[in-house]
C-alpha cells in the first residue's frame, strides 16, 4: 500500500509518518510538504534515508506540482495534514489560511479524483464547531454539532470540510473527516501552547497567559490521534466524520501550572496577556462514535503524556533551538512585546 501524507514535515503529520512507517514496514509513505515555518525536514531525518519513503517539497495550492506527483507515486491512500495551523497567526493574516486550507484541499481531492484512490483522508478539528460555554459541563460536540466557527482559521477548514462532503456526494470520492481536539507530544512547534510555556519555562522568561487563562482545551496525546486516523483510513465508514477526543479537558492556566512543576520553576514567570480576539471558550468532544464504531480508546494519560513532553523537549534542545533562533523570534516580538 502507498500513503501519501501532506504536511509531513510538521507537527502531527510527523508523527503519523513515524507511526505508519513503524507498523506498516512493508507500506510506501510518500510525504508532501511545503516547508513553511511551521515545516521543518530535521524532523523526519530518522526516516529519509529509508527506501520505503519520499519527500517532496510541494505546495498543496500547486495544481501542476501535485499532479506530476500523482503522476508519479499514484498513491491509494492521501491523508491531508498540511495546513495553516495556527489560530494566532489566522488573526493577523487570513488570507494564506484561505488558500491552503480550502483551495489546497479541492486541488488535492481534484488530483484524487483525476488518478484514482482508495480513501482521502481529511484531518479536521474540533474548532468547526466553535466554543461551549464554561458553566455547562454537561454540553460536549458530538458529529452532529452545527459548524459554527470563530476565527479564520476555524472558518477555512470548516470550508475545507464541507469542500470534502461535497466531492463525496457530487463525485462519490471516497473520504472520511477525523475532527480531533487539541494534540500535544513531540515536534510540537514552539509557538502552541504547551511548547511555548516549556520553552520559556526553560528560559526563565515570562510565560505569557491569554485572558484570566481560565479557557478550556480538551487535550490528546499525539499518538493516540495517529492510531484514530490509522483506524478510521482503514476501518472507518466512507462519506462519515469521526470526532477524536480523550475527555481530558483543562484550564490553560491549570496546564502552565503543571509544567512549571515540572520543571522546577516559580509560579512567579506566569504573566497575564491580553486576551486572544475571539477567543474560542471551551472544546469538549464526545468520542462515542469512534470508540463504538472502531473500538478506538485513547492509551496515553495526560499526567504521562506531558511528562513525556516535557521529556522530550529537554532531550531534543537542538531541534527547538534551530526553530526558536530564525524568523520564530520576529513572530514572538511581534505577538508578545507590550501585549
Ligand atoms: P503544523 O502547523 O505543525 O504543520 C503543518 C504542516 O503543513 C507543515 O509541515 C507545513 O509546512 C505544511 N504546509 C502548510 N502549508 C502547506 C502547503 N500549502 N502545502 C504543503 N504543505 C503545507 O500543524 P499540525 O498541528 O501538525 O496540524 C496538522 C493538521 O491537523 C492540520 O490540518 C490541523 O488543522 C489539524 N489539527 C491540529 C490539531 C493540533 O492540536 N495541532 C488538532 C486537530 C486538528
Ligand atoms: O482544538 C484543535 C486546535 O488546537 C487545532 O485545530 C489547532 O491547529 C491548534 O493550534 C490548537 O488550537 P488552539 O488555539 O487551541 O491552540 P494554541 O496552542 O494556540 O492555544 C491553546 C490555548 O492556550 C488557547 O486557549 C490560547 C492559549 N494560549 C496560547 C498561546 C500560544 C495562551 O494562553 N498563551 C499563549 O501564548
Amino acid at each position: 500500500m502507498k500513503y501519501l501524507v501532506t504536511g509531513g514535515a510538521g507537527f502531527i503529520g510527523s508523527n503519523f509518518i513515524f507511526h505508519m512507517m513503524k507498523k506498516y514496514p512493508e507500506a510506501e509513505v510518500i510525504c508532501v510538504d511545503k516547508l513553511t515555518y511551521a515545516g521543518n525536514l530535521s524532523t523526519l531525518k530518522d526516516v529519509m534515508d529509508k527506501p520505503n519513503f519520499r519527500f517532496y517539497k510541494t505546495d498543496i495550492t500547486d495544481r501542476e506540482a501535485v499532479y506530476e506527483v500523482f503522476e508519479k507515486e499514484h498513491p491509494d491512500y492521501v491523508i491531508n495534514f498540511a495546513a495553516e495551523s495556527h489560530v494566532d497567526r489566522s488573526i493577523e493574516t487570513p488570507d494564506i489560511f484561505l488558500q491552503t486550507n480550502i483551495i489546497g484541499t479541492s486541488i488535492m481531492m481534484d488530483a484524487c479524483r483525476k488518478y484514482g484512490i482508495t480513501r482521502y483522508h481529511q484531518v479536521s478539528t474540533d474548532e468547526v464547531y466553535g466554543d461551549l460555554p464554561l458553566d455547562r459541563p454537561d454540553l460536549f460536540f458530538t458529529e452532529e454539532t452545527p459548524i459554527h466557527t470563530s476565527s479564520p482559521y476555524s472558518s477555512s477548514k470548516a470550508a475545507a470540510d464541507l469542500l470534502v462532503m461535497a466531492y463525496h456526494r457530487t463525485y462519490g470520492l471516497p473520504v472520511t473527516i477525523s475532527r480531533c481536539s487539541n494534540n500535544y507530544g513531540p515536534y510540537h512547534f514552539p509557538e502552541k501552547l504547551i511548547p511555548l510555556m516549556i520553552i520559556n519555562a526553560l528560559h526563565d522568561k515570562a510565560l505569557p497567559v491569554y485572558g484570566e487563562g481560565i479557557n478550556v482545551r480538551d487535550w490528546l496525546y499525539v499518538e493516540d490521534h495517529c492510531e484514530a486516523i490509522d483506524l478510521i483510513i482503514h476501518k472507518g465508514r466512507v462519506g462519515e466524520v469521526y470526532n477524536i477526543g480523550g475527555h481530558n479537558e483543562m484550564r490553560n492556566i491549570d496546564i502552565v501550572k503543571m509544567i512549571l512543576k515540572e520543571l522546577g520553576k516559580p509560579e512567579s514567570l506566569i504573566t497575564y496577556v491580553t486576551d486572544r480576539k475571539g477567543h474560542d471558550l471551551r472544546y469538549a468532544i464526545d468520542p462515542t462514535k469512534i470508540h463504538n464504531e472502531l473500538g478506538w480508546l485513547p492509551k496515553t494519560k495526560f499526567a504521562d503524556g506531558l511528562k513525556k513532553t516535557v521529556e522530550w523537549y529537554l532531550n531534543n534542545q537542538e531541534w527547538w533551538e534551530n526553530i526558536i533562533s530564525g524568523e520564530y523570534q520576529d513572530y514572538y516580538d511581534k505577538m508578545y512585546t507590550n501585549r
